[in-house]
């Protein structure tokens, strides 16, 4: 049984669609974000306004490398930023299949318009943040995953089906 990682962009639905995911398959769940703030004992934003945000990325480096000595079989819900660095995409693809839940920016500002967890989006224009983000990362995405699902307007069951039929037998 191979782990289920699911990627894409912050308030694409990682979590959300992860919980469902995780129960309707009877899998772990395991989110890289909470397992970072468990071991060091602090908030993702006080990470970044602590340490700062390469700390914060070779935590999420560090995390994948624990991952790879973990049960397989869990369905992994990675950080927005994590298939950014180089490194960290090859790590996913030896974890297991890569999910990428693909967002319209549009989507992403409603959801997150009264969000203040997520530092990158906070101060200034929240809209021209997650669009300049965005048009960075999405090709760094798209290389990174096994499987693309477009998720706006789609409720979190279709999300999950349409993950479930296209990781069949995995
Ligand atoms: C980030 C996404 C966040 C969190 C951190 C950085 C990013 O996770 O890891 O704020 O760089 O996109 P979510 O995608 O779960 O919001």
């Amino acid at each position: 049984m191979k782990n289920i990682i699911l990627t894409g962009f912050m308030g694409c639905g990682k979590t959300s669609v992860g919980i469902r995911l995780s129960y309707k398959m009877r899998r772990t769940l395991t989110d890289t974000d909470k397992k970072i703030e468990r071991l060091y004992r602090m908030s993702v934003p006080e990470i970044f306004e602590k340490l700062g945000e390469e700390a914060f990325r070779d935590m999420e480096t560090q995390c994948l490398e624990r991952l790879l000595e973990e049960p397989e079989g869990q369905i992994i819900a990675v950080g927005g930023g994590l298939p950014m660095r180089e490194r960290n995409r090859g790590l996913l693809k030896k974890l297991g299949r890569v999910v990428y839940l693909r967002v319209k920016p549009e989507t992403v500002c409603i959801r997150l318009a009264a969000d203040t967890q997520r530092p990158l989006l906070q101060g200034g224009d929240k809209e021209e943040k997650v669009r300049a983000l965005m048009e960075k990362r999405a090709s760094l995405y798209e290389d990174a995953a096994d499987i693309t699902i477009d998720v706006d307007e789609k409720t979190i069951d279709v999300i999950v089906n349409e993950i479930l039929e296209k990781t069949e037998g995995e």
